[in-house]
């Protein structure tokens, strides 16, 4: 082949056009009047997997082909920053005795070990696939998912081999509740976990997170097990002050996690940590209260101390079986003091944050192309019309999936 006939092949280029509204969280263009850097009747073109501009509709410059978006909103992907999605079996009668008294409790994640140890790789990948296919249809297009429910090294291993085929975001949680095989030597437990089974699962992971509460992991376990995590490169993130006050959100901040997530039960010396650390993200979970008919975390609070904060599903079978960001959104501007605006910020930039990711979570040029439509004139629609299904189209990474 000579020189001349070489072809160069230039990504194909994609113009969605007549975009009424465009939530772009873009910095250059956010400002006090438009703290989300909305567009009207705006256009974005994706270059392969990139965006590459933003800008007026009429000025969009020529593509290879063309989507009208009929005026409807558009915003980034979803970053759903906290899910538990390998696991078999489900709670549904766990479920349907709390909403009849029973409270919730962390006892219940045994149930869901031992039917998730009897699966399969096969029925565990396929479960995997079937709640990002859920969760993409509903507008997620980063998935963050953890181990958990193995609790011996070659279940949490295979765990974070199977969610590693499914996604780059992905979290070592051997740390979720002490092994029944140790109830009697929970020290020997967390020996495992900072040891063999951290060898055999460091590599396929990129986080580590540890459940710090009463009936699980205590503050100087749960610090063990972080800074074990950490020397082997891996990020840590925190289940915390969950079911009461514990010192999991400080020990968050002094380990530098990228998050502190549930933060229901918080003091003002919480809050004030929060504050003081920007780099932890406190990721709100309200499908976990929702499901267990507990208290709402309280976001007023914290976005008023100028916390960061991410909203996320914590899908699992057993506090919180929902996929749907949306639903997070609604809960959090009904229940938790979030205006429309904040929460769909927190449901993708702070995602995003809590991911320690700058290729997601907004619509600028270099971004990956991750993109939601909604069969609405407003993203505000997802707190007005609950439980409605919006989600008109969903690219992710440039590909149009829905
Ligand atoms: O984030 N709190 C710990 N883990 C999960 C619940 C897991 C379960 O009940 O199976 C959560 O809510
Ligand atoms: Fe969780």
């Amino acid at each position: 082949m000579t020189s001349s006939s070489v072809r160069h092949s230039t990504p194909h280029s994609t113009a969605i056009t007549r975009i009424g509204s465009l939530l772009t969280n873009d910095p250059s263009l956010r400002t006090p009047d438009n703290p989300l850097g909305l567009l009207q009747d705006a256009a974005v073109v994706i270059e392969g997997d990139r965006v590459v501009w933003t800008g007026t509709s009429s000025k969009a410059p020529a593509t290879d082909s063309h989507h009208d978006a009929g005026g409807r909103a558009l915003l980034p992907g979803f970053v759903d920053s906290h899910a538990h999605l390998v696991f078999a079996g489900d709670r549904t009668a766990e479920f349907h005795a709390r909403m009849s008294g029973r409270p919730y409790t962390a006892g219940g994640i045994r149930t869901t070990v031992a039917a998730t140890r009897a699966a399969s790789d096969a029925e565990l990948s396929a479960n995997v696939a079937r709640y990002l296919a859920e969760a993409l249809r509903q507008g997620t297009t980063t998935q963050e998912t953890k181990s958990g429910y193995g609790l011996t090294t070659h279940d949490e291993a295979r765990a974070l081999r199977i969610a590693a085929g499914h996604t780059d975001e992905v979290t070592y949680l051997g740390a979720h509740v002490v092994a029944p095989e140790f109830a009697d030597d929970p020290a020997a437990y967390v020996a495992l976990v900072t040891g063999d089974m951290l060898d055999a699962c460091a590599p396929h992971a990129r986080w580590i997170d540890v459940f710090c509460e009463r009936g699980a992991f205590d503050g100087d376990q749960a610090r063990a097990v972080l800074t074990a995590g950490a020397a082997r490169g891996l990020i840590p993130r925190v289940h915390a002050n969950q079911l009461s006050h514990g010192p999991g959100v400080r020990l968050a901040v002094e380990l530098d996690a990228a998050s502190a997530d549930h933060c229901t039960h918080l003091t003002d010396a919480d809050v004030d940590a929060l504050a003081s650390a920007p780099r932890t993200v406190a990721t709100l979970l309200p499908g976990a209260e929702f499901s267990t008919r507990a208290v709402y975390p309280d976001a007023r609070r914290l976005l008023d101390a100028g916390v960061t904060v991410a909203l996320s599903t914590d899908c699992n079978p057993g506090s919180s079986f929902t996929s749907s960001m949306a639903f997070c959104v609604a809960v959090a501007v009904r229940d938790m003091g979030m205006t429309p605006d904040e929460a769909v910020v927190a449901a993708t930039l702070g995602g995003a944050r809590a991911l320690r990711r700058t290729d997601v979570g907004a619509i600028v040029p270099g971004a990956r192309a991750d993109l939601h439509l909604l069969d609405a004139p407003s993203h505000v629609h997802l707190a007005y019309r609950p439980g409605v299904p919006l989600t008109a189209a969903v690219w992710q990474a440039g590909e149009k999936r829905v």
